[in-house]
């Protein structure tokens, strides 16, 4: 087991963003997170990946516990993430952004230098801008590749992405499934957020639900895309089914 938590919660003031979540993430399976928008999908990852503390209940990863961890320290430890909103350093160049994450991650992976492995994770994505590129440069869709591929360079056991592929047109979106399927291909478990059930029915082992916060449903794809109450968490909601 990758990643386990117990009845994980985390309160904003009065609001419940994530209630009492328990789930577990086995090694090797791509395990999809889906619920309407505010369902609490990007507040769970940041309570496993160190950027919010948790209210109450527990984080396991590799088998430690790591309630409470700092989100660096989660990196070292061989997590890494993309962002809803990608945020790099906008001066530095496509390299240089990658190199953070080549410097800053997994302790294990050092064996080479970090501009080598920076550079490897940008031809893994198929990077198509110039290394040289100032980050300020790009485009939504070429920041959430440069993104992951900096999540990429800090060789992560575990790997989550919040909706990589929202903004793809139909043929990039072939592509980013692809990529996805080669990285779980090299050992990485990966967690995916994302809106779009195309990618979620193609590539996902085991879906969770959340809805309000809470854990509605968690199995295999296919019985949680046709559990009733899942289709009717997601009624009014246009993506279900495309
Ligand atoms: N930092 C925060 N402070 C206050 N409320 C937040 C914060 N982050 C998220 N929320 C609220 O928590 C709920 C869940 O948000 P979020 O996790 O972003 O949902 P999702 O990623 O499923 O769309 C929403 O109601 C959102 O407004
Ligand atoms: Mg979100």
């Amino acid at each position: 087991m990758v990643l386990q938590t117990d009845k994980i919660t985390k309160n904003f003031g009065g609001l419940t963003a994530v209630n009492r979540v328990t789930m577990q993430v086995n090694a090797g399976e791509i395990f999809g997170l889906i619920g309407p928008n505010g369902a609490g999908k990007t507040t769970f990852l940041n309570c496993v990946a160190g950027s919010y503390r948790p209210s109450s209940g527990k984080a396991f990863f590799a088998g430690h516990d790591t309630t409470g961890a700092s989100a660096d320290a989660m990196c070292r430890k061989g997590m890494s993430r993309t962002f809803q909103i990608p945020l790099p350093f906008p001066k530095l160049t496509v390299l240089e952004n990658v190199m953070v994450g080549a410097i800053f991650g997994s302790e294990s992976h050092h064996d080479k230098p970090a501009q080598e492995r920076a550079r490897e994770a940008l031809a893994f994505v198929h990077f198509p801008l110039p290394e040289d590129t100032p980050a300020e440069r790009l485009n939504a869709v070429q920041l959430k590749r440069l993104d992951l591929a900096r999540a990429l360079a800090c060789k992560p056991k575990l790997l989550l992405l919040d909706e990589l592929a929202s903004g793809l047109t139909t043929g990039e979106l072939d592509d980013m499934i692809h990529l996805i399927l080669r990285i779980r291909d090299q050992g990485v478990t990966i967690i995916v957020v994302e809106h779009i059930m195309r990618v979620i029915a193609g590539i996902c082992d085991r879906v969770m639900v959340l809805q309000y916060g809470t854990k509605i449903a968690e199995g295999t794809t296919r019985d949680v895309l046709n559990d009733p109450k899942v289709i009717e968490a997601y009624l009014g909601e246009s993506e279900l089914g495309h």
